[in-house]
């Protein structure tokens, strides 16, 4: 595996495959890998000969208050999993060589809409951070693919709709959310929890899969379901920022015809960790 650091060198290398003719497919990453992490690799590995991964602690997408600083930077332990998964390129730029002016002098890209419910409700100005480093990572990237988790469900579709509306040369694939046994989304944010919250967090899961049964089971009072799976979750520990029920595709809240397509979707604090699922219902 290569790592390279710039952008020239980047650029050098995934020109040279595709005049070989290569496929290439990318997947982002801000660093701290964890085996959901590695299973983007594997899946962009059946998709393309040629993988890229990049690690970038994007500080556009953190709010003035979150963990920007202390999100952890574990370059070398990463780099050894990526190699060892069969990744041809890491790309591991410096915040100036992805933002060379201050970041309120920089283009931004916002899709418009998606952002304002769920987690973007909650974090003013994250999903803009998220879509201008990913329309720059595509540029500089220029893959034929691109792999994302589907636990970040909203930031799926946020890209999906950018991707479209910008007419981006790239395929957006989600993978399905790896989980611990217990059913606990795997996610770099769970190394915040202690062990006393790391045995609750799995209830944020069996919540949402109770609720979702209940939605089958014929109870289509979506606010008193989503009140009922709040105050569980408060009752267990957590801090709910929401739980709701919303259209897969387009974020909407359900009309009464909408029976199919939809997913549950949640965010709560645990401690210091915010842990986010969802389910398709
Ligand atoms: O999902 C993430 O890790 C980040 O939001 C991403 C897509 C790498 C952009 O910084």
């Amino acid at each position: 595996m290569q790592t390279v650091h710039t952008i020239a060198e980047l650029r050098a290398q995934v020109v040279a495959w595709k005049r070989a003719g290569e496929r290439v497919a990318f997947v982002p990453t801000m660093g701290n890998l964890h085996r959901g992490h590695i299973h983007l690799v594997e899946r962009a590995r059946e998709l393309a000969p040629r993988t890229v991964a990049s690690i970038f602690v994007n500080p556009m997408q953190f709010g003035p208050s979150e963990d920007f600083a202390a999100y952890p930077r574990t370059l070398e332990a990463d780099s050894r999993q990526l190699e060892a998964a069969g990744l041809d390129l890491l790309f591991a730029p410096s915040v100036a060589e992805m933002y060379p002016r201050p970041l309120e002098n920089m283009t931004q890209v916002t899709v418009p809409e998606l952002p304002a419910v769920l987690c973007g409700a909650n974090r003013p100005g994250h999903f803009t951070g998220v879509t201008t480093v990913v329309s720059k990572l595509f540029n500089m990237v220029q893959s034929d693919v691109a792999v994302f988790g589907e636990k970040d469900w909203q930031q799926l579709v946020i890209i999906r709709r950018m991707a479209a509306d910008l007419d981006l040369p790239v395929e957006i694939i989600g993978v399905a959310t790896v989980r611990e046994p217990d059913g606990l989304a795997l996610s770099s944010r769970n190394g915040y929890l202690s062990d006393e919250q790391r045995a609750i967090a799995p209830t944020l899961h069996a919540t949402l899969q109770a609720t979702a049964e209940r939605w089958r089971a014929g109870n289509r009072d979506w606010a008193r379901l989503e009140a009922d799976a709040k105050a569980n979750l408060t009752a267990c520990g957590f801090r709910p920022d929401y739980v709701e029920i919303r259209r897969a595709d387009d974020l909407q809240r359900p009309a009464p015809e909408d029976v199919a397509g939809l997913r549950i979707f949640a965010a709560a604090w645990l401690g210091r960790a915010r842990l986010i699922d969802n389910l398709p219902i």
